[in-house]
């Protein structure tokens, strides 16, 4: 696909400078329409700030930004009736119930039916569960609550494409489930969805692509499959003598092992025929004491990309 169009979302370059930090750098990202599309990445990597731009909330330093077709910021009006959003922390009215706050929600968007807007708010507050608390003032709402409420705001109108950031921030785990159950029929019915996370087994759960943030930037892109097939596959075989291992082991294209004491680690391809790499070994006369092909799960791989730690990078 070459044509902007095409895509959900495109970026180029898209850079957002805040003074002196990159939040977001030089970031290309594709989206293609129709996709359950996960937006990975710890927290202050760049997530909201990205998200923002997409959405004509924030301006971008550098770069450029085409949503449905649409070039953003310049054509935003064309693109934001077809896009439903849920950005970090939604605004409410802390005084109105649910139910009036989406009314003034839907009041507010100029391109949205009035005889019609009883009704959808209504349906809306069923699809995520609120309407047994719709009278309530929204500045009661759990966090959960809240979160389920932007989600209903999202769902206001048909649309095209949803952003979601952090979804399920917030929720307990019934809530989660039925957000993610709530976003899969939704994805069911055509509508693309750009969701972002700092946790990979959400993203594992719904998505059928990825992009991988870190610092700003773009580590990783494309399809779960695809990621998967990128994560190494390592050979460990734990042996009495690693300097003759080592010389068999690179007769069999097996370079660059790390050693430690009797255990050789290198990296392999996923197709490496284990058996014989024993025989070979035992054949030369080295014991071998243990010898396995670890395929890494997606969140070794995840946070290789990305860096492991409690602290924030910055
Ligand atoms: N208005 C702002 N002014 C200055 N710095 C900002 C601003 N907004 C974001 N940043 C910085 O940009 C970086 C990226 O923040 P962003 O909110 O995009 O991260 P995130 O990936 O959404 O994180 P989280 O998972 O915690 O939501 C952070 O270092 C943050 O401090
Ligand atoms: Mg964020």
């Amino acid at each position: 696909m070459s044509n902007t169009t095409d895509w959900a979302i495109h970026t180029d370059q898209l850079t957002k400078n805040f003074g002196q930090q990159v939040a977001v750098g030089d970031l290309s990202l594709s989206v293609p329409r129709g996709s359950v599309f996960g937006f990975l990445g710890p927290n202050g990597s760049g997530k909201t700030t990205t998200i923002r731009m997409l959405l004509g909330l924030a301006s971008a330093s550098s770069g450029s930004i085409t949503v449905l077709g649409h070039e953003i910021p310049q054509h935003l009006e064309q693109a934001l009736p077809k896009v439903g959003a849920l950005v970090e922390g939604p605004a409410f009215y802390p005084y109105l119930s649910g139910y009036k706050n989406l009314l003034r929600m839907d009041a507010a968007d100029r391109f949205s039916d009035a005889p019609s807007r009883h009704g959808r708010v209504q349906a809306a507050l069923a699809r995520v569960g609120l309407t047994n608390a719709a009278e309530k003032k929204a500045g009661n709402y759990s966090l959960g609550m809240k979160q389920r409420l932007g989600l209903a705001n999202a769902l206001l109108k048909p649309r095209d494409l949803l952003i979601l950031d952090e979804p399920t921030n917030g929720l307990d785990p019934q809530g989660t489930r039925e957000v993610r159950n709530l976003i899969r029929s939704l994805a069911g019915e055509g509508i693309t969805i750009f969701l972002s996370s700092h946790l990979l087994s959400e993203i594992e759960q719904l998505c059928s692509d990825v992009a991988v943030m870190s610092e700003g930037k773009l580590v990783a892109h494309g399809s779960l499959d695809d990621l998967r097939s990128q994560a190494d596959t390592r050979l460990v075989v734990e042996v009495d003598d690693t300097a003759r291992a080592i010389t068999l082991l690179a007769a069999h294209n097996i370079v660059d092992p790390i050693v430690a004491d009797h255990t050789i680690t290198a990296t392999v391809p996923p197709s490496i025929d284990q058996a014989a790499i024993n025989q070979a070994l035992v054949a030369q006369g080295i014991r071998v004491n243990k010898l396995v092909v670890e395929q890494p799960s997606l969140e070794d791989y995840f946070v290789g990309l990305t860096g492991e730690g409690f602290e924030v990078a910055r």
